[in-house]
């Protein structure tokens, strides 16, 4: 099928938006113990509609959505054919120690399902493998992906594995300070590993933390978002706890550091000891393979990442 690609904007909000709904097939509503129960999308609040699939699922979350992107160092395309956007694509653009490099993340990309196997998805990731070279990026990723036989069509190979662990939040001996992280853009942490919370890539989930990153929905008021700069043994990594909404009491974390701090036992026991004193529970750390600490346990399976490297590895490790 013959389309333009185009960069997205708010007023695609509506288009974008039947693009996603397209591919849910069975609505859902979760009640306050988390139960959900089938439910009409009419009768959805935004909040549950984004809980069956994240901010496109809503005209109005989704005009915020692109709008969010576009501020926050994101970028995002439609194919149009015949004046309606089909298919959407984000991505976001971060600059990270090999071995990604400079990277271009493909956080998203859906086709309306009616108009699956035309074309327009490939479109769309070759455009943004285009945008990936232009932009001198040394890699290109999908994180988590949910194609990965499309993916490996268009050259995208599997590249490094992560894993999601879980520790109590407990005290411990091990010494170290904090100090509140300013609220500014990905310019504070560019050029920064993402040690912890790599779900995307370190300027997707930067913004994705920051406050305000996630939609103010009244069922959300009162979740914590703890950001600090800690620093241990004279090492400083900007740390960020999100609660879960859906959990309260987790928290989600984010460690970005510059390219010499490793994440060693005594970084994650810090983290464990200031969750607790910050009131949380428990803390999640997604965190690359293989990780080991004697109180974590594992709460899902390894994920691989797919990656294209777009310009030669040897310049990734002379970059830095
Ligand atoms: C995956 C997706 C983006 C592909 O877009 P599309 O426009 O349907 O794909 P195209 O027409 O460009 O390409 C079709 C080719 O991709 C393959 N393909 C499409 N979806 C696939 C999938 N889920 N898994 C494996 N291969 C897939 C088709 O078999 C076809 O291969 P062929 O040309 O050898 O016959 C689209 O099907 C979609 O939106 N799926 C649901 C959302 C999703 O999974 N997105 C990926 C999130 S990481």
């Amino acid at each position: 099928m013959k389309s333009l690609i185009r960069p997205a904007s708010p007023p695609d909000a509506a288009d974008v938006c039947a693009v996603h709904c397209s591919d849910i097939s069975h609505w859902r509503a979760w009640d306050a113990s988390g139960d959900a129960r089938p439910a009409r999308y009419a009768d959805l609040t935004p909040c549950q509609r984004w809980l069956n699939g994240g901010p496109w699922l809503d005209p109005g979350l989704c005009r915020r959505h692109l709008q969010r992107v576009a501020e926050g160092g994101g970028y995002a395309w439609v194919a149009e054919h015949k004046g309606r956007a089909l298919a959407e694509a984000e991505a976001f653009l971060a600059d990270e120690p090999p071995p990604y490099g400079r990277n271009l993340n493909l956080s998203a990309l859906y086709v309306h399902r009616h108009f699956r196997g035309q074309g327009l998805g490939s479109a769309l990731l070759a455009a943004a493998l285009a945008f990936a070279q232009e932009q001198g990026c040394h890699t290109f990723t999908v994180s988590r992906p949910d194609a990965p036989a499309f993916y490996a069509a268009h050259g995208l190979r599997p590249g490094p594995r992560w894993g999601h662990w879980q520790l109590p939040a407990r005290r411990s001996r091990v010494r170290y300070t904090v100090d509140p992280l300013p609220d500014t853009g990905y310019s504070l942490v560019r050029g920064y590993a993402l040690l912890v919370g790599r779900f995307q890539n370190s300027c997707h989930d930067w913004e994705r933390a920051r406050p305000g990153g996630a939609p103010d929905f009244p069922e959300w008021r009162g979740v914590t978002l703890d950001r600090n700069w800690m620093t241990v043994r004279g090492q400083r990594a900007a740390v960020v706890l999100e609660e879960s909404p859906r959990a309260p009491g987790t928290a989600e974390a984010f460690v970005f550091a510059p390219p010499d701090v490793a994440l060693t036992g005594q970084w994650v026991s810090a983290i464990g000891d200031h969750a607790a004193w910050s009131g949380f529970t428990r803390v999640n750390l997604f965190v690359p393979a293989p990780f080991a600490h004697p109180h974590a346990r594992r709460l899902e399976a390894t994920q691989r990442v797919m990656w294209k490297v777009v310009r030669g590895q040897e310049s990734v490790v002379s970059s830095q």
